[in-house]
């Protein structure tokens, strides 16, 4: 019997067919993960069954424990048991963790609202998660992998049946990880389905009991546990089979464009607490330096300090072309020659509102103008070359950023700062979100802009990355430096020694 059937499902956006006749099933209590590129359907799928995009607005059939449902609004499917945490989470900031997990199903007597037995029920939803924060804390006080824990607490107060996580660890430290798979296998038991989107193949393989993999708006095949494995998903997935997926080429250092000495940065919201200290290295033209650490160890902070976005104090010398360099805003950093791709999107990176165009050429108006006067021709001519490399999935160069998949925002955030081939590319996990095969093509434009003279700081939690791209590799551990790795000497074990503060 199965928890859930979605049947012939077909949705359309102006320009878009996203899904094309999905078929999609899964069985009660199983983690069933849903695989695909950039853009294959994943989330508008999951926007279909979780109410968002109510019946009438797509074509097909969802049942749930065999009964035909058609789902007005969300509220609907959430009266069905189902829920979900999106891709972007979706939690009110400026109210309370209990005012969230409550929102709208707040417990009230006597038309007013129960403050005492919310905050209690909230203390029991969030013991349940393992989160140990006061159910009064302010969302917008939290990390994103504790809001990420709130929107989990969230979906089992309200008694889910079917539960539906869109790359929930996008975000999470390794520890958030543990937790989250442990209260995923939990549900199980539990009799929860649970539907399970993400990039990262090792948590699907661990996690999942099948696996459903969509390409191009279409379900391609459902694979048990046992005949599935990696390549096999993988080739799937692109429609090919990827032989190599790290294509590193060797590089050969030139002068050194950055050196950074003595560099200490202070928490922002705890002024007398660092975040690092004493961080001395040099970067070389023509290199690609990998930073390695876990989670929190304090990489971002200290990039984000460099290009003059974080607001903590900073004390220490920055120089570039050997000149001291004094960097105190995201111009001043932008014009000594640095880009910062971060991993909140968002903040550092896009325009929601604006076109993929307008996005893609925002830090290369030079480039596109002649005589001060922007080139729309020019402007085009670059979005769609870039586009074309990262293969953004986009209905055209002139669809808002905001309505492009996740992936492919990411990609255009990427082209950006690609495009104005900055002197020092800084990336913050910058394949987050990303699938495997558009990776391999953000692995190529990087070789090929450090072949260009460009040199890159590549921050990034997946090993193999680090491994399989870098030409040397800082550990970060607690804020400082730790260790320093020639690319030959590195493997994941002295990488993990080093992070975790062994010796
Ligand atoms: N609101 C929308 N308006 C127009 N097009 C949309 C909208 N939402 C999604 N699309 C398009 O539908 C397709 C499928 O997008 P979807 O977000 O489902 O992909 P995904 O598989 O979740 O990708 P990712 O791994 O990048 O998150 C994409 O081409 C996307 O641009
Ligand atoms: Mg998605």
């Amino acid at each position: 019997m199965y928890a859930l059937e979605m049947m012939s499902i077909t949705k359309e956006f102006p320009g878009v067919k996203a899904l094309d006749n999905v078929s999609f099933k899964v069985k009660k209590g199983e983690i069933h993960s849903l695989c695909g590129e950039n853009g294959a359907g994943k989330s508008t799928l999951m926007k279909v069954l979780s109410g968002l995009y109510p019946a009438g607005t797509y074509s097909g059939e969802i049942r749930i424990d065999g009964k035909t449902m058609n789902f007005r609004n969300i509220t609907d499917a959430e009266q069905a048991g189902i829920s979900i945490i999106h891709q972007e989470l979706a939690l009110v900031k400026d109210m309370t963790v209990g005012e969230n997990i409550f929102l709208g199903r707040e417990p009230k007597r006597f038309g007013s609202i129960q403050w005492d037995q919310l905050y209690a029920e909230t203390r029991k939803w969030l013991q349940a998660v393992g989160l140990d924060v006061h159910p009064e804390t302010k969302v917008h006080s939290l990390g994103i992998g504790q809001q990420q824990l709130v929107e989990i607490a969230k979906a089992l107060s309200k008694n889910t049946r079917i539960l539906i996580l869109d790359e929930p660890t996008a975000a999470l430290t390794e520890s958030e990880v543990e937790i989250l798979m442990n209260l995923l296998q939990d549900l199980r038991k539990k009799g929860v389905a649970c539907i399970y989107i993400s990039h990262k193949m090792p948590e699907v393989f661990f996690l999942s009991d099948s696996i459903t993999i969509l390409r191009d708006g279409q379900s391609i095949a459902t694979l048990d546990r046992e005949e599935a494995n990696e390549d096999r998903v993988i080739a799937l997935m692109v429609g090919r089979e990827l032989t190599e997926r790290y294509p590193y080429v060797k590089h050969t250092p030139k002068e050194v464009v950055l050196e950074v000495k003595n560099y200490t940065v202070w928490n922002k919201d705890k002024p007398g607490m660092k975040v690092n200290e004493n961080i001395n290295f040099k970067l070389r033209k023509g290199e690609i330096l990998g930073i390695a650490g876990l989670m929190g160890a304090g990489r971002s902070e200290l990039v984000m300090s460099l290009f003059g976005a974080y607001e903590g104090k900073a004390e220490g010398e920055v120089c570039i072309d050997g000149q001291k360099v004094k960097i105190n805003s995201v111009r001043s950093a932008i014009q000594a020659g640095l880009a910062l791709v971060t991993e909140d999107r968002k903040r550092l990176g896009l325009v929601l509102g604006m076109d993929v165009k307008t996005n893609t050429t925002l830090a290369s108006l030079p480039t596109i103008s002649k005589f001060g006067v922007m080139n729309n021709n020019e402007e085009i001519k670059w979005s769609a070359k870039y586009a074309k490399e990262l293969k953004t999935k986009t209905a055209s160069l002139e669809t808002r950023v905001g309505s492009l998949s996740g992936g492919n925002q990411q990609k255009v955030v990427l082209a950006k700062w690609l495009m104005a081939k900055p002197k020092i590319l800084i990336l913050d996990e910058p394949t987050r979100g990303i699938d495997v095969g558009a990776k391999y093509e953000i692995y190529n434009l990087m070789n090929r802009l450090v072949e260009d003279g460009v040199a890159i700081i590549m921050i990034s939690s997946e090993l193999p990355e680090v491994l399989g791209m870098s030409d040397r590799i800082l550990v970060m551990n607690e804020g400082k430096f730790v260790k320093e790795l020639k690319r030959e000497e590195a493997n994941q074990e002295n990488i993990m020694q080093a992070a975790t503060g062994g010796k």
